[in-house]
């Protein structure tokens, strides 16, 4: 196994995997869904889901997510200071299909409320963390989200049992025990 970062890391590597076949990859990946919500500088209410939430750092607290430049959260997220994950659990797949749907307004019907310091908070999601954005690092055609976690859920802090909903195969799922 090679340790070095060349060539592996380099352009043309990269540029030689055909994007369905990374797609394809990650198809059969499977991850934990989320709700990424902030407020638009006018104050209204955004929000995109995301399966590429991850934790980066411990401590100090920092978690990450890409979001394609093609998103309608983009111009949202490019200016805002903060905001909310929310880690669904296996009864919120509808709201996750509300949150990708186009050309809708998601929060339309939806329980959500705000925090004190203004980002919207959807009320049926339990576990959510607030954070606060870093940095925004180009990657393709995504950018890369970097942000500071300030405050967590008492029931993120801390939950009762793992009911995370999982996408996997374009499909959600529920865990089992193996
Ligand atoms: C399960 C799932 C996970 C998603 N994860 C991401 C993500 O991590 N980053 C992203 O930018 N879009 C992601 N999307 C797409 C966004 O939810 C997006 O808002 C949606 O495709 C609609 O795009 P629009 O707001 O530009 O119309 C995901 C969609 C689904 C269904």
């Amino acid at each position: 196994m090679s340790t070095s970062l060349e060539p592996h890391a380099s352009a043309d590597a990269a540029d030689a995997v055909a994007p369905r076949a990374f797609k394809d990859l990650f198809r059969h990946h499977p991850a934990g869904v989320a709700i990424v919500t902030l407020a638009a500088p006018d104050g209204s209410p955004v929000g995109f889901t995301a399966t590429s939430v991850i934790s980066v750092s411990a401590d100090p607290a920092i978690l990450a997510f890409s979001v394609t430049q093609t998103s309608s959260s983009w111009d949202a997220l490019s200016r805002a200071a903060s905001g909310v994950v929310h880690f669904l659990g296996t009864g919120h797949a509808d709201l996750s299909t509300r949150f990708a749907t186009p050309g809708i307004d998601r929060f339309s019907g939806v329980a959500w409320t705000r925090l004190p310091t203004g980002e919207p908070l959807l009320t049926d999601v339990s576990t959510w963390a607030r954070f606060e954005i870093l940095d925004r690092i180009p990657a393709g055609s995504s950018r890369l989200v970097l942000a500071a976690v300030t405050e967590i859920s008492a029931e993120g802090s801390a939950p009762a049992q793992p009911t995370r909903l999982v996408y996997v195969d374009r499909t959600y799922r529920r865990l089992h025990e193996v």
